[in-house]
């Protein structure tokens, strides 16, 4: 599938900048420990969500899956988030799971070799997801043959009053663009060119109807789960293209309180919150991911995020990782067989942006906004950590970050998959090795076909030496190469 690309194209490189020596590290705001809520990280270093399709198509932890964040706990960040997990019991392809009670033993020793592999350095919180259904693109004829609920509205935009619903598929399947764009529904014409994808406010649905009653019992469940495995936390993911970033997007119309004002788009968010707080206690720790702005027209802007942020503190997150974009509203259109990416447009960009940039860049895109709602958090009295993510790469730009007060704590996704020992060499006063990210997006193309994310720094690497564990393709190495001080 095709990415957008900004319309100027300038090449931005990633640099080292100064790497710090042992003792300034030490000194640095990087490495000086933070609370969090109930718990203490040992440092402001976080590794935010990414999802390695590991898990098998259970949704279970497999060794693979032990091994990918074994191997980010041996970097020792200050935390480690595993990735987008599913909190219903439903079939969803290999995205781990933690809707049922039979994924808790597997999580449980996901957890333990976390905290093991860091040898207690790392906190380790689970990323909680719900989303709703997106299907793939179908082919033209199948579409009109099997999917299309004909309705005399086609019948007499296309002037065949008499025509039986086969004479209309029949017609249809031959009709030009500009023709069908005149007799399809603006959803049906979607459903054609990306896949039907359902929406919150699709109220005729029971089960989406429903979600306010169902949704904050979910999350509450799966974060107790995620409690008894033994995981430190829980990130309740309400950013980019998900059920509850949809319904706290400007674009959530529902008509039934749970939409339309900003009140009402906050109120699911905050019952599931306070749900979740009153099912796990105030002695574990509750934070959520949402956006800074959600990047697309109509979406929510970062006056929004301000409002939204604040409403989220003042009911007591513990913390706040902020993003922005990654939104299926401006995806580009998939190809047939394929499933719209909410990373292909616009916003997607936003969200993981690459080295051809605009003249902004990818590097700390994100920060500014960061700084925003931190300083309008403070000015009200609350006090939730903010994490900002987005193309940070080095020791001078991380600290700059905390030093000048636009964060608390710095989030690095592609840099740590590029080199999960990042936060261990720098500390050590060993930043000269540190692999940097080219922030070239080949992972994310590889997340997006869902195929075992890897880094094209490393994953040829060795391939014929024994004990090397390799991608089903063969030709990739599923794990960094070890590093030892
Ligand atoms: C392969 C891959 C998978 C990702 N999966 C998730 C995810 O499960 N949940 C999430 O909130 N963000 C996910 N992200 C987004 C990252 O957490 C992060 O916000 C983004 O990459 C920007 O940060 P960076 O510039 O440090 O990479 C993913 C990113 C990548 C590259
Ligand atoms: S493949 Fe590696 S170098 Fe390229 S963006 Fe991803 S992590 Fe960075």
């Amino acid at each position: 599938m095709a990415m957008w690309r900004p319309l100027t194209r300038i090449r931005h490189d990633a640099r080292p900048g100064r790497w710090p020596s042992a003792e300034v590290a030490s000194a640095s705001a990087l490495f000086r420990p933070v609370r969090i809520g109930p718990a203490t990280l040992s440092s402001r270093t976080w590794v935010p969500a990414m999802v390695p399709w590991r898990a098998n198509s259970e949704g279970d932890v497999t060794a693979a899956v032990l091994d990918w964040y074994g191997r980010f706990g041996r970097g020792q960040p200050g935390a480690l988030v595993v990735e987008a997990t599913g909190i219903r019991d439903m079939p969803s392809g290999p995205l781990l799971r933690i809707g049922a009670d039979r994924f808790r033993p597997g999580l449980t020793d996901l957890a333990r070799r976390i905290r093991e592999s860091s040898e207690g350095t790392t906190r380790s919180f689970i990323q909680l997801i719900d989303f709703l259904r997106v299907r793939r693109r179908p082919n033209a004829e199948r579409y009109f043959a099997h999917f299309l609920v004909v309705t005399d509205a086609h019948r007499g935009r296309l002037g065949l009053n008499d025509a039986s619903d086969e004479e209309i598929r029949r017609v249809l399947v031959r009709l030009p663009r500009h023709r069908l764009v005149q007799v399809l529904s603006p959803r049906e014409l979607e459903a054609l060119e990306y896949g039907a994808r359902e929406r919150v406010t699709d109220l005729h649905v029971e089960e989406i109807r429903r979600l306010p009653e169902t949704l904050p019992a979910l999350f509450a469940q799966a974060a107790v789960r995620a409690r008894e495995c033994g995981f430190d936390g829980v990130e309740l993911h309400f950013a980019h293209a998900y059920t509850m970033a949809s319904f706290l997007s400007a674009t959530n119309t529902r008509p039934d309180g749970y939409g339309g004002s900003l009140e009402q788009r906050l109120r699911l968010p905050l019952e599931v919150f306070k749900r979740v707080r009153e099912s796990v206690g105030s002695d574990f720790v509750v934070g959520c991911r949402m956006l800074a702005d959600e990047c697309i027209d109509g979406g929510h802007d970062l006056d929004d995020a301000v409002a939204i942020s604040g409403a989220l503190a003042a009911a007591g997150m513990d913390f706040l990782s902020l993003s922005r974009g990654g939104k299926f509203d401006d995806a580009l259109s998939p190809k047939v067989g394929e499933a719209a990416y909410p990373y292909t447009g616009p916003s997607g960009y936003e969200c993981m942006p690459s080295y051809y940039s605009d003249a902004q860049g990818p590097f700390g895109r994100n920060v500014a906004a960061c700084a925003r709602i931190r300083s309008a958090l403070r000015a009200a009295g609350h006090m939730a950590p903010i994490i900002a993510v987005g193309g940070i790469h080095n020791f001078e730009q991380a600290e700059h970050v905390l030093q000048s007060g636009q964060a608390d704590i710095v989030g690095l996704a592609r840099q740590a998959l590029a080199d999960p020992d990042w936060f261990r060499k720098v500390r050590l006063g060993r930043g000269g090795e540190v692999r940097l990210c080219r922030y070239t997006n080949y992972c994310e193309a590889l997340d997006q076909r869902h195929r075992e994310v890897t880094c094209e720094l490393w994953d040829r690497l060795d391939l014929d030496k024994s004990g090397v564990p390799l991608a089903a393709d063969g030709k990739r190495r599923l794990l960094p190469p070890e590093w030892r001080p």
